[in-house]
């Protein structure tokens, strides 16, 4: 979260800088800023997006450094006083930050003492005033300031920071906060990911937690460890892939992703597994592979969702036990994490705060380390032992739609080559062979696109959205009702169908609606049971169902029938209408449907 650009060369910075902003504005939309050194400080900030500020970025003078930030707002609401860059109190340092100072309270109350005072409510203002203050104390010496200072803080942070007595370097910190550094013959770039940089660069160094770089016009100048021991870097040079630009003449990036989905899944089945990894040979990861005897899935949101479907597929083919767990509640509760068992950490971005946090958990308690990726050259893949790529392409649109069914499929595919690497062949070959025909069923469920559109339209004056499914489908309910949440606003919850009886049943009248996913057979008969508790008790409900069904359609009011699949590829496939539906409904309440209130793309601070 929030979105870090900076500069320093020969060129003119402010179009590097707002066009970067633009590239990182998934990470945080609510604010952002800019100063640019002009042998004075300049600085603009506007409440609200990137193209608010572009207009005022126009009247500002031309300069060859500067830094920006596009914020998702932790401490203090989202204005123009709380957005980024901050100025010290002595007027001597500028700064912009993504992460969260969790000690802000101790440092506020450090420096209030010596008499600094704060203008916004934000933690950054705290934690630069902190470090002025050290600056101050160091004769305005930034090294020794920050090696001071940082010591004393607590939580995450990337930070940059222009000091005003020097206006060709930029001191760049980071903390738990992913920043990458970039170079070319004109200057030095920063920022929070490589896409940023993309079009100026494909030279990238990459900050180690707690590394502090002042780096000038001519790239890194000094740098240092946490310990204060002089660092090397190693330079890596990467072509970086098209971020996804244009929107292929749909209305949303959210829709241009939904409808990409057939082809990604085609281009993902055909190719395969194929394990990426700097650390072992891929006969080597068919050895961990054949040995491991349990799995642990860790991610957050959607990419939580795929794991809990891939617990269900990986036990049922496979037969290795799996457990699937928030990253946000496994780094924090003591788990026991057995040397050698697998632990896959899903995340499309590969920067989710919690997910990198559970992940180098257990890779430190011994356990091998795997990624299931979108974005490349993320932290993530630099802290996993191998890795596998989605290839979905960037996926724009905060609520993710592509990646969701990439990791299925991925999930799916990684199954069936669990399955035969250890002896379980026959158990996967239906899974295997059923895979080449998904993305065909996908294409179909896309077509059905102006019936959800009426669906959604009828349903979309509902407050409430009830989701319900079994087995396979009981993660595609939460994953619905997710969908429906981030981008229309409505409440909805998920719920295995049988947990309804437990206490959402209670909720059920003609105002609340259920959606009820019944593309399985397996659990059919159950859903339909289901189904008719709730008529019983005058509710309203739409049903997903499988062209096999004869029998659904009649019980509801209204329904959809999709193409009949495997039941184990059921919530790959029911995944795309629930994704129009929630998109239709937000459409139709004239929400910002990419980039929805309070989200952001990628989660950077837990
Ligand atoms: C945010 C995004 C979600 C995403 C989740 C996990 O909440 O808005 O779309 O599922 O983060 O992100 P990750 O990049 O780790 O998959």
């Amino acid at each position: 979260m929030c979105g870090i650009v900076g500069y320093t060369g020969t060129r003119n910075v402010k179009d590097i800088l707002v066009e970067g902003l633009q590239k990182l504005e998934y990470r945080g939309y609510d604010s952002a800023g800019l100063a640019v050194h002009n042998g004075y400080l300049e600085i603009v900030k506007s409440k609200g997006n990137i193209d608010e500020l572009r207009k005022k970025v126009i009247d500002m003078h031309d300069g060859t450094i500067g830094i920006a930030h596009t914020r998702w707002a932790t401490h203090g609401e989202p204005s123009e006083r709380n957005s980024h860059p901050h100025v010290s109190f002595s007027g001597d340092l500028v700064m912009v930050h993504n992460g969260i100072i969790e000690n802000t309270d101790e440092l506020k109350s450090r420096i209030k003492i010596k008499g600094y005072k704060c203008v916004s409510d934000t933690d950054t203002e705290v934690l630069l005033n902190y470090i002025d203050y050290k600056y101050q104390n160091n004769g305005k010496r930034i090294l020794e300031a920050l090696q001071d200072s940082l010591a004393d803080v607590v939580g995450s942070y990337a930070i940059v920071i222009i000091e005003k007595a020097h206006h060709n370097r930029l001191v760049i910190c980071r903390q738990g906060s992913p920043l990458v550094i970039g170079y070319d013959e004109t200057g030095t770039y920063v920022a929070s990911d490589i896409y940023a940089l993309a079009d100026h660069t494909d030279r990238f160094v990459f900050p180690d937690d707690g590394d502090i770089v002042i780096a000038g016009n001519n790239g890194i100048g000094e740098a240092f460890t946490s310990t204060g021991e002089a660092k090397v870097f190693c330079e890596k040079r990467y072509v970086i892939e098209d971020r996804g630009a244009g929107k292929d003449g749909f209305d949303h990036y959210m829709l241009k992703e939904i409808f990409e989905q057939p082809k990604i899944v085609s281009e993902l089945v055909s190719g395969g597994i194929n394990f990426e990894s700097n650390i072992y040979s891929a006969k080597e990861i068919d050895k961990i592979l054949e040995k491991i005897e349990r799995i642990t899935i860790l991610g957050c949101g959607t990419s939580w969702h795929s794991g809990l479907i891939g617990r269900y597929i990986i036990e049922k083919y496979a037969r290795i036990p799996v457990n699937t767990e928030y990253a946000s509640e496994y780094r924090y509760r003591d788990p026991v994490i057995t040397p050698g068992e697998l632990v896959i950490s899903i995340s499309q971005s590969g920067e989710t705060a919690d997910t990198l946090a559970a992940n180098k958990l257990a890779r430190e308690a011994g356990a091998v380390t795997m990624g299931i990726l979108n974005v490349r050259n993320s932290t993530l893949e630099r802290n996993t032992d191998f890795q596998l790529y989605l290839k979905a392409g960037a996926e724009i649109g905060v609520a993710s739609t592509k990646a969701y069914t990439s990791q299925l499929v991925i999930i799916s595919l990684l199954t069936a080559y669990l399955g035969r690497l250890r002896g379980n062949g026959d158990n996967v070959s239906e899974l295997a062979f059923s895979l080449q025909f998904l993305s065909g069923f996908m294409t179909e469920a896309l077509k059905l696109s102006g019936v959800i559109k009426s669906i959604a339209h009828k349903y979309s004056v509902s407050d409430n959205f009830l989701f319900l499914g079994r087995g396979f489908n009981y993660p595609s309910a939460l994953e619905g009702a997710l969908k429906l949440k981030e981008i229309s606003y409505i409440h909805a919850e998920g719920y295995p169908g049988a947990e309804m009886k437990h206490g959402p049943i209670a909720l059920i009248d003609y105002h609340f609606p259920t959606l009820a996913i019944v593309t399985d057979r397996e659990n059919r008969s159950k859903m339909i049971s289901n189904i008719q508790e709730i008529k019983a008790r005058g509710g309203k409900v739409i049903a997903f169902l499988s062209s096999d069904d004869k029998k659904t359609t009649s019980l509801v009011d209204d329904s959809l029938v999709l193409p009949s699949v495997p039941d184990v590829l059921s919530p790959i496939l029911t995944a795309v209408p629930l994704q129009l539906f929630a998109y239709y409904i937000a459409v139709e309440r004239e929400c910002n449907v990419d980039q929805p209130r309070n989200l952001a793309k990628s989660v950077t601070v837990e």
